[in-house]
């Protein structure tokens, strides 16, 4: 095991380089332009596998590519999967950023880019571990796939039936996956919970065109100021769900968790200067780390409407739409959700109004028991690396495909993030810690020998 130390430590400038190649491609999904750069971050990443020794292929899809990179498979040894994602979110705005994103800079701790923490990086360096063991000539106590898909930041359309049609190939004790956070360098953590995700957009059409708001206004009513009341009716001014029946499977969280909760670290001071708010938010009677974690929300992430150029234009916008997700909490169901929503937002669209509503992706929700071998093999090697004690964690984010490992392969998934709450994911100046980065290492190295030990 030394050596797989040794060659991790030694190298580690080259794995960086290597990861601001990987960072070079602009592999945005969710942007129709990017195509071409998907399809060549895909092959740069085939060929690193290959490089690094893994039996690799790109396995197409009907959208992205996915890339299968597995160790030789032996009789009788334990298989784990680590899945990750090449694909980014969109950069924008650009201007935010303080170098160009996709040209990954190191300063100080940091390495910047889009994708360096979600989830190049972190994935990365599940690879590095496994090439340390392979490059060195020590035996792998299990066998490891590495799964890594070009749509998560999309909603992961094709991956389950790429899980379907690969059941049999992809069969294994336990997936492994770090595209998620920690609470800081000192308190490296198992997360044993995901919020899940329902998305829809909402459009409403008023008038045929754009009409002269002093000629008509008064008499027409505004889709916009329409689809403001709308949305307004959905929450209330704490950040309470008001659609009906929207609470109905929401599962309370024990006393034993909101105790549990309560000892992470947390300092409401230093969160509100993080996001940058004049003041914290949120639903009565929980604390912001309940909040954001464990109890479900709702969001506009976009609005659109009428004129957004220079000056004024007096007009009433034919039309206004609205791009809303939901964070789903343990049982609520996405699709019931979506139900819910889209009966709700009939019943109060006025008359005037021609509502158009569109369901969008969605995943359900995760929860695992932190208290089995394998997640107690994980917390032992995030001691190792970290030198600190574990915490359990629940996060707010969406990794919708977990729920599907779940239901295909028959397995649970240790989440073991990697990305520190500074790092700015889906914002302009994405970083990964360095420390992280090599904690991460020795973490992915030591894991597979502690899952290795394991009785089946
Ligand atoms: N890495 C994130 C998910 C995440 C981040 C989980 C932090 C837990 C903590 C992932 O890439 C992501 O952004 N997922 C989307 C999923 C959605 C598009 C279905 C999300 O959560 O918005
Ligand atoms: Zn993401």
């Amino acid at each position: 095991m030394q050596a797989v130390f040794d060659y991790l430590r030694n190298n580690d400038t080259a794995f960086l380089e290597q990861l601001r190649d990987y960072l070079r491609f602009p592999s945005v999904s969710a942007q129709p332009q990017h195509k071409a750069d998907m399809r060549a971050c895909a092959d740069w990443a085939v060929s690193h596998c290959r490089l690094i020794g893994l039996q690799t292929r790109l396995c197409p899809t009907p959208g992205n590519p996915v890339i299968l990179a597995g160790t030789p498979r032996r009789q009788g040894r334990p298989h784990y999967l680590v899945y990750g994602h090449y694909d980014v979110q969109p950069p924008d705005p650009l201007d935010l950023w303080k170098t160009p994103p996709f040209e990954a800079r190191i300063e100080g701790d940091n390495l910047i880019a889009r994708g360096s923490c979600d989830n190049k990086g972190q994935h990365f360096v599940h690879l590095k571990a496994v090439e340390a063991y392979l490059k060195t000539g020590t035996e792998l106590p299990v066998d490891i796939t590495f799964l890594i898909e070009g749509e998560e930041e999309v909603g992961s359309d094709h991956l389950v039936d790429f899980l379907k049609e690969h059941r049999q190939e992809l069969a294994c004790d336990g997936i492994v996956i770090s595209d998620n956070g920690i609470p800081s360098l000192k308190h490296p953590a198992l997360t044993y919970s995901l919020r899940g995700v329902a998305a829809m957009e909402v459009k409403l059409t008023g008038p045929s065109r754009d009409l002269h708001s002093g000629l008509f206004g008064g008499s027409v009513d505004n889709p916009a100021m329409a689809l403001c009341q709308m949305l307004g009716s959905l929450r209330d001014r704490r950040g309470r769900i008001t659609i009906p029946g929207f609470y109905d499977d929401v599962v309370k969280l024990s006393a034993y968790e909101r105790r549990q909760l309560a000892k992470l670290p947390f300092s409401e001071g230093q969160y509100r200067k993080l996001l940058g708010v004049k003041a914290l938010f949120g639903e009565q009677s929980y604390t912001a780390i309940e909040q954001r974690s464990a109890r479900p929300t709702c969001e506009i992430n976009g609005l659109t409407s009428g004129y957004q150029g220079a000056g004024s234009k007096t007009i009433i916008p034919s039309w206004a739409s609205a791009k809303l997700t939901f964070r789903l909490v343990p049982d609520m169901k996405p699709k019931k959700i979506q139900q819910l929503v889209a009966r709700h937002l009939k019943e109060v669209c006025p008359p005037t109004m021609r509502i158009e509503l569109e369901v969008g992706h969605s995943g359900e929700p995760y929860l695992m028991s932190p208290t089995g071998p394998q997640a107690q093999a994980a917390l032992r090697a995030l001691k190792g690396a970290f030198g600190q004690e574990s915490l359990l964690l629940r996060e707010g984010g969406s990794i919708p495909i977990v729920n599907d490992f779940r239901k295909i392969l028959g397995v649970d998934t240790l989440l073991l993030g990697l990305s520190l709450p500074d790092d700015n994911p889906h914002s302009p100046n994405e970083k990964f810690s360095l420390t992280c980065f090599r904690r991460g290492m020795a973490m992915s190295a030591k894991l597979w020998e502690e899952l290795g030990a394991l009785d089946r």
